[in-house]
């Protein structure tokens, strides 16, 4: 669990990403932050995993130590909390395999990087790819691969990791429909059945209603509203969405249906 106590970031003067944000993130199996956009989402992820420090404020790791103490306690935060990101920032040329093995790096030590990954790692990064349904693409340029599948391979290094938590920010935004909701299926399995929590940023609402236990809902940098997706009616998506037509009328249309 990270815990972000009064943390503010800005990037400007003018420009406050996160205003003030008490929150606890991994509390629940599969949260999913929703957002108009620049409500803060990414922001929001990339402080919880330390690529952004804050204004101002702390985050604490699961054993309660502000992540920023010192630099090992930052890498092993950064271990412990396995990013996927939209553009999967996977390295075309390589392999899936080599891919899902470079995930292995923030264990292994940089120094191994000059060196053949070790017989151990390669099996955990075949087994990784196992689990995403990707054996047979294991020596594939990663660039040859679908949008789909290089999710799949993105979701596999962050795996790599063997981490307790998985920030995911709009992993299905360049994604059809039937390939996004068969990603959510894969992180929602991982969560049942993997005892890895998941906190993801998503824009549709209808996909949030289906995978999320538990909803933080953002509006310019501030919490609007936070509980079980059971409570995500009209109103508080009104109070999301607020300021921001079209993903409002999207958001209220869809939940209308
Ligand atoms: N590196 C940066 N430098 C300056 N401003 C930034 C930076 N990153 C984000 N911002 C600003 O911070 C605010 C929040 O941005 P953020 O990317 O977190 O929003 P978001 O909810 O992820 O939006 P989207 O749904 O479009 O991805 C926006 O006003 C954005 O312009
Ligand atoms: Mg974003």
């Amino acid at each position: 669990m990270i815990r972000l106590e009064h943390v503010s970031v800005e990037f400007a003067a003018d420009r406050t990403a996160l205003d003030d944000i008490c929150l606890s993130l991994g509390k629940h199996r599969f949260t999913v932050l929703l957002g108009p956009s620049g409500a803060g989402k990414s922001t929001m992820l990339r402080v919880a995993n330390g690529l952004v420090a804050p204004t101002r404020g702390t985050v604490r790791n699961r054993h309660g130590i502000p992540i920023d103490a010192t630099r090992s306690t930052l890498k092993t935060h950064r271990r412990d909390t396995g990013m996927v990101f939209q553009q999967h920032h996977l390295v075309g040329r390589l392999s899936a395999l080599a891919n899902v093995v470079n995930g292995r790096l923030g264990r292994l030590g940089r120094i191994h990087a000059l060196l053949p990954p070790p017989q151990r790692d390669r099996l955990l990064a075949l087994a990784m790819l196992d689990r995403v349904g990707l054996l047979d693409r294991a020596y594939t340029p990663a660039q040859q691969l679908s949008g789909g599948e290089q999710q799949r391979v993105g979701i596999a290094r962050a795996l790599a990791q063997e981490p307790s938590l998985i920030l995911a920010d709009e992993p299905v935004a360049s994604l059809d429909p039937a390939t996004a909701a068969q990603i959510l299926t894969l992180i929602d399995t991982l969560t049942r059945h993997d005892g890895i929590r998941a906190v993801v940023s998503l824009h549709q609402v209808e996909l949030a209603t289906r995978f999320a236990d538990w909803i933080v809902g953002l509006n310019q940098g501030r919490i609007v509203f936070e509980g079980p997706t059971s409570k995500l009616d009209p109103a508080v998506l009104d109070r999301i969405y607020q300021g921001s037509t079209p993903e409002r009328e999207q958001a209220l249309g869809r939940a209308a249906q």
